[in-house]
């Protein structure tokens, strides 16, 4: 079954120009983008995003970081493209992350660790609704 998750180029590999490279392996790993925009969160923003994460000791630091500078978010859609993103993006943590992966390739560290992806399908359609009003999704 196709279902959905939000991805986020985060603002370090924004910053880097990473943008168009991981693009482009979205495309490549067949992936449908049904949205896409760059935005620039405030902090509230950012909070309200992962308010999942409050409380937690690393919450003002991503927080902080994610309303630092451009991201880029989008709804992707795939048989099982929850796994399927995680899978393509990698551990959390780039120094666990397996080789090829977007976080092995490009990220920086925990925090600042390149790209987003959602944990479920059910939290992937909540987050792509956080950035995206429904006539912004179009399947091509
Ligand atoms: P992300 O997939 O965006 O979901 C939550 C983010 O919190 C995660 O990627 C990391 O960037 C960040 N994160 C998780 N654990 C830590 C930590 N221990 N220190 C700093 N940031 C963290």
């Amino acid at each position: 079954m196709k279902t959905r998750t939000l991805a986020i180029i985060k603002p370090d590999a924004v910053a880097s120009g990473h943008t168009g490279k991981i693009i482009s392996r979205i495309t490549n790993e067949g992936f449908s983008i049904l949205g896409s925009k760059q935005i620039k969160m405030n902090l509230s923003q950012a909070e309200g995003f992962y308010d999942i994460h409050r409380g937690k000791p690393f919450f003002e630091e991503l927080t902080q970081f994610m309303s630092s500078g451009s991201c880029i978010v989008l709804a992707l859609e795939k048989e099982n493209a929850v796994k399927e993103w995680r899978n393509v993006i990698g551990a959390t943590n780039p120094d666990e992350a397996d080789e090829g992966t977007i976080r092995k390739l490009y990220a920086k560290d925990l925090g600042q660790n390149a790209v987003h992806g959602s944990d479920s399908a059910e939290n992937g359609q909540k987050e792509i609704a956080y950035f995206f009003a429904e006539f912004e999704l179009i399947l091509n």
